[in-house]
């Protein structure tokens, strides 16, 4: 279905006030359901799954520091048949189930969301955030046993926002002008009764891409702005697309976090790379685009980075949204008021900052492969002889990790495509990527290829997704916080994380 360029307005996802607010902490609740809800002006209302009628969800703001108690209740119906025919998704298991992972922060187990916790029509999962992470932005979505990959397609996302008082002091715009861009692709086509839907397929599929861009839950759209400093708060909440985003009028903007808050040094950029659940805050100036309008762009291939769009559904124009400058009206820009200090020094708290690789306590070698069926699974490599194993989630943890200790993951990836490996409980930072040979490495042997190569400047900060190259190693130090249990992780392509991607990640109280 064909559907217009930016008739539409971007809107603001609504903010979630608290249900109640104690001394300690903040009740919040919120009902998932299915509803109607219209993404685009040139076709009816679709169906979506979402989070207190309205998908992406409520965007829930906390200061740091003060903790959240959700109550996420389950009422999409018994009997729906929205989705009847998920391919991954056990026979034992209903389509109805749903359980809430709020992506990026540290919880305890139960809280954290996990696959097989889902909770049944009519049932609540009541999980405690203590937000003790630094100040950003967040995302949560559904992470339901087999299912996760349609039920998000389907509108289980929404942001989460930990702010802190000394933001104040960093003279970022506020208010109006810091925008949540929560981005993703959709296909819109038919179904079996001619109603336009957002189409996803049951049966498995390696990726899926969408020949249609929305952010925040509306399809193309565009937005009026001021000429003045925004900053645009993007995450990539696609299930399998890249993007690689940047202004047609080659706009340049300073990055100043990614996925776990503040960068130690702001980036200068014209462009930036994001796989499925990074993030990435950007301040950008538009004083000297008053009067006119421009649009933001993606040129990422899909899959990410080899991939022929053509495969799949091509969404060969790369438009996502449309901005438009209101003109000056004193030929005075207003953004001299605002003084980019930046000074971020005190926002560096995240405790992965300062952590060198002499902290690791040890090294795990683990690996991507892809297995004759085509699955790209993860594995171990062991250290004495080479040798690969993989592993699916049901099986028992390989990766068992103490608490409290940092580690230093090498992750070698014999795929042809990049996978944005997602960790939960643990706050990483990019130490290096190298190319290794192929062949040798299959044949037991690490020979690296090339000089190895530092992270990228924006990606110099805490991160809990990483993306991990074709044919490179890529090490990063991974810092577990103090709880213990069963967590996971696994690749953040929706498609593969369902079908492979995905192992369980066991941490135990530390002895010494
Ligand atoms: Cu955002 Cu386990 O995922
Ligand atoms: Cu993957």
């Amino acid at each position: 279905v064909k559907v217009r360029y930016y008739v539409d307005h971007m809107p603001v996802t609504p903010t979630l006030k608290p249900t109640a607010s104690f001394k300690s902490h903040d009740l919040f609740n919120i009902s998932i359901s299915e509803f109607q809800q219209k993404i685009h002006s040139d076709v009816p209302p679709v169906t979506l799954r979402g989070y207190n009628g309205m998908s992406p969800g409520p965007t829930i703001y906390v200061v740091q520091g003060r903790r959240t108690i959700i109550h996420w209740k389950n009422d999409i119906p018994a009997d729906s048949q929205m989705m009847p025919n998920i391919e991954t998704i056990p026979a034992n298991l209903s389509t109805t189930g749903i359980v809430t992972h709020l992506h990026g922060t540290y919880t305890d187990d139960y809280s954290d969301g996990l696959p097989l916790n889902t909770v049944q029509s009519g049932e609540t999962f009541s999980a405690i955030y203590n937000n003790k992470d630094n100040p950003m932005t967040l995302f949560y979505h559904d992470h339901a046993y087999g299912i996760t990959r349609a039920n998000v397609y389907k509108g289980l996302s929404g942001l989460y926002i930990i702010s802190s008082p000394f933001e104040a002091e960093l003279n970022l715009p506020t208010g109006v002008h810091d925008v949540p861009l929560l981005i993703q692709d959709r296909i819109l086509q038919p179904d079996n009764q001619g109603n336009v839907q957002l189409h996803y397929p049951d049966l498995w599929t390696e990726e899926w891409f969408g020949d249609t861009m929305m952010v925040n839950g509306v399809i193309w759209p565009y937005k009026n702005v001021t000429a003045t400093k925004y900053r645009f708060r993007i995450v990539n909440g696609a299930n399998s697309r890249f993007l690689n985003l940047f202004f047609s009028n080659k706009a340049s903007f300073t990055v100043i976090t990614n996925d776990q808050g503040y960068l130690q040094r702001p980036v200068v950029t014209t462009s930036i790379l994001l796989a499925p659940a990074e993030r990435a805050d950007i301040i950008i100036d538009l004083c000297k685009y008053a009067g006119t309008s421009f649009e933001l762009l993606n040129d990422a291939a899909a899959p990410y980075p080899n991939g022929s769009d053509e495969n799949y559904h091509p969404c060969l124009s790369g438009r996502i949204a449309l901005f438009t400058v209101s003109p000056l009206k004193d030929q005075s820009c207003r953004t001299k008021s605002f003084k980019d200090t930046l000074n971020l020094t005190k926002a560096q708290k995240s405790s992965i900052f300062g952590t060198h690789l002499s902290s690791a306590v040890r090294v795990r070698d683990l690996v991507l492969v892809q297995e004759k069926n085509g699955m790209p699974m993860i594995g171990n490599r062991n250290t004495q002889t080479g040798r690969i194993t993989t592993h699916v989630y049901e099986e028992p943890a390989t990766e068992i990790v103490q608490n409290g200790t940092t580690e230093l993951w090498r992750i070698f990836n014999l795929t042809p495509d990049t996978h944005p490996m997602h960790l939960h409980m643990g706050s990483m930072k990019i130490a290096q990527r190298q190319s290794f040979d192929h062949d040798a490495f299959k044949s037991g042997k690490i020979i690296f290829t090339q000089e190895p190569k530092k992270p990228l400047g924006y990606e110099n900060g805490a991160k809990d997704t990483i993306r991990c190259d074709a044919n490179v190693m890529t090490s990063f130090l991974v810092k577990f916080g103090a709880q213990t249990g069963t967590y996971m992780w696994h690749c953040h392509m929706l498609e593969h994380e369902e079908n492979m991607m995905m192992r369980p990640l066991v941490i135990v109280p530390r002895n010494d």
